[in-house]
């Protein structure tokens, strides 16, 4: 199939990239390079053999989209290009609706012009909020408690209220939960720009020597430990569920909302005791309060992917630190390293 890929060069799109690629899909990307790096494409050539086209343009130009639609005729959409710091979408949101909102009306108005049915969009287990029992099913209500989370509410909302316009139309709405790990081949990974928003990026750069020590924010709430538990999920087994969606939105139509996470949730300490065994280094911790807006812990329900999707993750605790680790260690400087 042809599948268009918005924010393709970006963490999760690049590994989503190598999956399809893989599964002998035509791949094109469409990435301003906001967040990422054009070697990124370098690598995803080396690591696959498929046919990968990349234009660099904004997903919020019109006549960008409608270049990249005419000329590369999309089967499929996925649509990650966006926004996604928590702490940056309360001080920015005019930016963030305007990436997150307009750049989902953009490219829902050019697949209108060119007549594409299918999308599969990068939503957030953030569109919870707190939560009213765990795990979170896709029946959970939506409650976001930050700018990002809303902006992905809006744009899920906005997909749903499209798909009805269409009879043919299918529209798959991923709720990822906490993306971690890195490509098997160390040639793919995350590396945020400055401090790490996330626990992962910044527990490999306090392995790795370039931060003194993890800041484990809160170790008094109500878990077996004290501090948060997440979902986190290999972000090789949320690519495949990318390339799942693909498949599945090809059988379906309307709009179909999945979690995309493990099922299983671990702590802050769980998280550093793997990292320390996948490592070999200390990662001194320094516990601080807790965050205005975290929440104590988050959880899938991941069955629905299962049963309807027939994806499964596969990744354990220890591919995703000993992943972490090759990626970070191999290319302290992310895609800036020597390679
Ligand atoms: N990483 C997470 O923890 C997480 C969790 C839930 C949802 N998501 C969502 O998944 C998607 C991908 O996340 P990621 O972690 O790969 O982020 P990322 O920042 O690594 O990737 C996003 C990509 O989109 C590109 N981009 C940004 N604005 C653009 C624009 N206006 N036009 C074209 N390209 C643009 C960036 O350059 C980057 O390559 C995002 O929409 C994010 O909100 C991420």
């Amino acid at each position: 199939m042809r599948v268009l890929v918005t924010g393709g060069a970006g963490y999760i799109g690049s590994h989503t990239l190598v999956e399809l690629l893989g599964q002998a899909h035509e791949v094109c990307v469409l990435d301003n390079y906001d967040n990422s790096s054009p070697e990124v494409l370098n690598r995803v050539r080396q690591l696959s053999n498929g046919q990968l086209t990349d234009y660099v343009g904004d997903v919020r130009d019109g006549s960008m989209l409608d270049q990249v639609m005419a000329e590369f005729k999309p089967d499929v959409v996925i649509h990650f290009a966006g926004l996604k710091a928590v702490g940056d979408s309360m001080t920015n949101p005019l930016g963030y609706y305007d990436v997150n909102v307009r750049g989902t009306l953009q490219l829902l108005s050019a697949m209108d012009r060119h007549n594409v049915r299918r999308v599969i969009f990068s939503s957030s287990a953030t569109v919870y909020g707190e939560p009213e029992y765990l795990p979170y099913d896709e029946a959970h209500p939506t409650n976001p408690t930050s700018v990002y989370g809303r902006t992905k509410l809006v744009a899920e909302q906005i997909i749903t209220d499209w798909s009805r316009t269409h009879d043919d139309a299918c529209a798959v709405l991923l709720r990822y939960f906490n993306p971690v790990g890195a490509h098997a081949s160390a040639r793919m990974g995350e590396h945020p720009d400055g401090v790490p928003n996330n626990l992962m990026p910044y527990i490999a750069q306090v392995a790795v020597g370039k931060r003194e020590a993890l800041q484990v924010f809160g170790d008094d709430y109500d878990t077996p430990d004290g501090t948060g538990l997440r979902d986190y999920i290999h972000v090789v087994d949320l690519a495949r569920a990318h390339v799942a969606a693909v498949d599945y939105s090809k059988r379906q139509t309307g709009a179909q909302v999945f979690n995309v996470g493990t099922g299983q949730s671990y702590s802050v300490h769980d998280m550093v005791k793997a990292f320390r065994t996948a490592s070999g280094q200390p990662i001194p911790c320094v516990i601080k309060p807790r965050r205005a807006g975290d929440i104590a812990a988050m959880q899938a329900n991941a069955a629905r992917a299962n049963v309807e999707m027939g994806w499964k993750a596969t990744h354990d605790l220890n591919d995703m630190a000993r992943s972490t680790w090759d990626w970070q260690s191999k290319n302290p400087d992310g895609y800036d390293s020597a390679s």
